[in-house]
């Protein structure tokens, strides 16, 4: 691989992303506005993984909405490469991966990640090749041509990130991707997603309550707190990868991080 070349083709703020004092109110039931997000400023750095961890009803889908400009702050702001999220229009290269897999079940794994490019004017076999090429980024190339129902959580899971990753998006963002996923399979799902990072360089935001998968993922761990939500805490974790869960070092900063929580 030649970095050399490809730190000179991507100029160094793709990717990068800036929150700047972002506030958000909804309307509850009976009328009233209830504030979800205060005061919210965060600097990703282009390339970077970074964790939001906090308890649930906290704001981190809100934030991560915010974020991927599907949801509008009442206040404050998002740059994204350093221009406003207003102007932005390059949406095709930021990702949004689901909680859910939201695979269309009477498609292929195939036909599903094809999904993802049929907005454009690309050619049909090119739309397939990519669509194959990103199966095999997965390694589930051998599944092409399954429909949903015949593959386990696991492998559902990796053509959600396969349809993710098929604009090859500067920007992944992941909303508890890998929550309904047993210990083990999460646990293969984490090493995938580093190893495609590392090809990639994607900045990838990813929302989690698993104190464990932000420490073995995140290079910064953000830690929310609820009523309104509002950053509690930046960690970095600057331990050496692969990081395994049940070293001492990482189980220390987990401890760490849930007492945050
Ligand atoms: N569209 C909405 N309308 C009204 N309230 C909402 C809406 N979306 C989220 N909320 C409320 O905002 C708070 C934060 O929600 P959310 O961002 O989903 O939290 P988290 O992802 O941390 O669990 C919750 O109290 C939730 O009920
Ligand atoms: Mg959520």
């Amino acid at each position: 691989m030649n970095t050399a070349v490809a730190a000179h083709a991507v100029p160094t703020d793709t990717g990068a992303i800036a929150v700047r004092g972002v506030s958000k109110w909804f309307k509850s039931t009976d009328g009233s506005s209830l504030q979800v997000l205060a005061d919210i400023n965060l600097t990703i750095p282009a390339r970077s993984i970074v964790a939001i961890l906090g308890a649930s009803g906290c704001g981190k889908s809100t934030l991560l909405n915010i974020i991927s400009g599907l949801v509008t702050p009442e206040q404050g702001e998002v740059l994204i490469n350093g221009t406003p999220s207003r102007q932005f229009n390059d949406w095709r290269s930021v990702s949004y991966m689901f909680q859910e897999d939201r695979l269309l079940p009477w498609r292929t794994a195939l036909h599903n990640v094809e999904f993802a490019l049929e907005a454009g004017s690309m050619l049909h076999s090119e739309r397939q090749s990519r669509a194959r090429e990103a199966l095999r980024l997965v390694g589930l190339e051998a599944f092409a041509d399954a429909f949903p129902y015949q593959l386990s959580g696991g492998m559902r899971s990796r053509v959600a990130l396969a349809r993710s990753l098929v604009l090859e998006p500067c920007i992944l963002l992941m909303d508890e991707p890998f929550s309904r996923l047993d210990a083990m399979t999460r646990a293969q799902m984490h090493e995938e997603l580093l190893r495609i990072q590392q090809l990639k360089h994607m900045t990838i935001v990813f929302v989690t309550h698993d104190v464990e998968e932000a420490v073995v993922l995140a290079d910064t761990v953000v830690v929310m707190a609820p009523r309104p939500g509002r950053i509690r805490d930046q960690v970095p974790i600057a331990l050496a990868r692969p990081r395994d869960a049940t070293e001492a070092a990482t189980a220390q900063l987990a401890h760490q991080l849930k007492s945050l929580i």
